[in-house]
């Protein structure tokens, strides 16, 4: 009834409308709930779903359901409070800069109602986490927060100082979450530079290496990777103990095989990536392929719509999974519905836990 309503009603009114103001105004009025007792308890009533069969301890961190907010929807950590109430079983905030960052001129999303899509050029809009860690130095969070960190879009800041940037980000947001996410995969830097490369990973990974690992944590990469260069950032990796394990993955790259033609892309926004369908399958081909690869802990993410789709990853390899593009499509009944169908799912294949099919997958 009120994905209904969400569907067929406020849909079609946002998507007439700037995607960004869609999103600052859900922002405002998600803050405006999570303040009060009412807002947060109607929130719930309407969209909260618990299930023992999806309760899961993953990296020593204990979560009510494994479906979470990805990165890139809540830039400034403000949601935290109503993200619970939706349903979410664990979120991860950012990604945050360790100086504040503007981001790309806007218009920098747009989006692809046909590929079930968003063109994203946002380039690391956030406050900074200097600012952002400092309002949220006393809170306690109710359900498992990841920080996402990454180096602020700048491109007049080096290699030695792009990692200093991370290292700001790390030793400002690490200590506040559950888990902290080393982004090393965002597409829409001004300069284009990733960090996943293998050079500047592995000299990424050598510098927080020295910092103190308090809690789990990740790296979040993109899946536009050949096996060859997923095998290489696995390798990498193996080298830090204390990389609890991966995201996977960021938006694509790719702009080819799509519905909409890579001319129309080009035409709407010369620069930007890919989040929703489109990432699906080739992230679900990474998350297998790095599976087989390390033991570490794999969280799955891009093109989740479904139960189907979130169980889809796990079977390939994932303990936890994210979304973002579903929210924006689905409405926020999405998360409740992922959950109860991923239940049905579970009990028809004969598990009484979602553990015990995590467990099967990594036997
Ligand atoms: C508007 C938007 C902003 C995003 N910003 C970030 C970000 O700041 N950091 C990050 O790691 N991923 C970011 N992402 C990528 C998502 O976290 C996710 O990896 C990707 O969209 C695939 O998941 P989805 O298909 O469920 O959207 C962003 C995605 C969208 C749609």
């Amino acid at each position: 009834m009120i994905e209904q309503i969400y569907k067929n009603v406020l849909k079609p009114i946002f998507f007439k409308m700037d995607p960004e103001d869609v999103h600052n105004r859900m922002t405002r009025l998600g803050v405006l709930l999570g303040k009060t007792a009412l807002g947060r308890g109607l929130t719930s009533g309407l969209f909260y779903f618990d299930h023992p069969a999806l309760h899961n301890t993953v990296a020593g961190i204990a979560f009510k359901n494994p479906v979470g907010l990805a990165a890139g929807f809540d830039k400034n950590a403000q949601l935290y409070k109503i993200l619970p109430e939706i349903g979410f079983g664990h979120a991860e905030l950012g990604s945050i800069t360790g100086q504040p960052c503007l981001g790309n001129p806007r218009p920098r999303l747009f989006r692809l109602p046909k590929e079930k899509s968003i063109l994203v050029n946002y380039g690391l809009y956030n406050k900074g986490a200097e600012a952002i860690s400092h309002r949220l130095a006393n809170v306690k969070f109710k359900i498992p927060i990841g920080f996402s960190v990454a180096k602020a879009n700048d491109p007049s800041l080096g290699l030695e100082e792009g990692i200093q940037d991370y290292r700001k980000a790390y030793l400002h947001m690490h200590p506040l979450g559950a888990y902290t996410t080393i982004n090393v995969s965002c597409p829409n830097t001004s300069d284009g530079i990733t960090y996943q490369d293998p050079h500047k990973l592995d000299m990424l990974l050598k510098a927080i290496a020295k910092e103190k690992h308090l809690k789990p944590v990740f790296l979040k990469i993109k899946s536009d990777f050949t096996n060859a260069e997923l095998a290489e950032v696995v390798d990498i990796a193996e080298k830090h103990p204390w990389v609890t394990g991966f995201i996977i993955s960021n938006l694509r790259t790719n702009r080819n095989g799509l519905k909409t033609s890579k001319e129309q892309l080009d035409h709407l926004s010369a620069r930007g990536a890919l989040s929703g369908l489109p990432v699906q399958e080739q992230s679900n081909k990474a998350i297998s392929f790095v599976s087989k690869q390390t033991k570490k802990t794999i969280i799955g993410c891009g093109g989740i719509f479904t139960g189907k789709d979130a169980y889809d990853k796990i079977k390939n390899g994932a303990s936890l999974v994210q979304l973002v593009t579903a929210l924006i499509y689905e409405g926020p009944t999405v998360i409740s519905r992922i959950n109860r169908e991923l239940v049905d799912l579970l009990q028809k294949n004969g598990y009484g836990r979602i553990s015990e099919l995590i467990e099967e997958v990594h036997a």
